[in-house]
């Protein structure tokens, strides 16, 4: 059976605690962190970055999944490689050059991910497919924690798949937000490997139980 991973995402934990956060996922049955940097730009909110996501590094002891949500992100591309990141996403919308981009985070060691936001089809990432590690379909419009998840991002998952199998590559795809414990399964079924989750986690009444409980849904 092929793994499902769980990624907390770090923009729902209590930001005065994030020590006791970061260690909570450590202990927990969850595999990565994923970690959301936002420029006021590209979405309308700004969320932190590096010396937050440094002090991040200092205590997470598992895979760190950075999802770029900024115009132009070529420009801190080695930073964030320095800075600890494992796999580094960049939205489709953002890039003028997204081979160039793509090419420019492997060079820097780190697994490669691009981003679609929900009105962006699936099928624009054909002939980068074989290039990238994982795709991340946004069900929700990036910028904000605690949004309702889109649909139609069901139907977006069953057509990336379709085109992974058909160019026989091995990207694995990511889906983030509104994730739930209510939908976590239905990703799973339709193709999903990654599923990112914020305030269903980090506003629970205990966390690593929740955690523990997605994890037991999607395997
Ligand atoms: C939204 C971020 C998400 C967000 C998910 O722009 O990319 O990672 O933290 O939060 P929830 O799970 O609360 O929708
Ligand atoms: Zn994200």
């Amino acid at each position: 059976m092929k793994p499902i991973y769980l990624a907390p995402s770090v923009l729902a934990a209590d930001f005065a605690n994030l020590e006791r956060d970061i260690k909570m996922v450590n202990n927990s049955k969850a595999d990565w962190f994923h970690i959301d940097i936002m420029d006021g730009l590209f979405v309308p909110n700004i969320s932190f970055g590096m010396p937050v996501l440094e002090a991040i590094t200092k205590h997470a002891e598992k895979t760190i999944d950075v999802h770029l949500m900024i115009v132009d992100p070529d420009r801190y591309i080695e930073t964030f490689a320095k800075l600890g990141s494992n796999r580094l996403t960049v939205h489709y919308e953002a890039c003028t050059h997204l081979h160039r981009t793509i090419q420019a985070i492997k060079v820097a060691g780190m697994k490669t991910g691009v981003a679609l936001n929900p009105h962006t089809p699936v099928n624009l990432l054909k002939d980068v497919i074989n290039n990238i590690d994982q795709v991340l379909i946004m069900s929700v419009n990036p910028g904000f924690g605690g949004q309702s998840f889109i649909d139609n991002t069901y139907k977006k998952i069953r057509e990336l798949k379709e085109i992974i199998l058909t160019h026989n590559a091995d990207t694995l795809i990511e889906i983030d937000g509104g994730v739930t414990n209510k939908n976590a399964r239905e990703l799973v079924d339709c193709g999903a490997d990654i599923l990112v989750a914020g305030s269903y986690i980090f506003k629970s009444e205990d966390a690593a139980k929740t955690i523990a409980n997605m994890k037991t849904i999607i395997s």
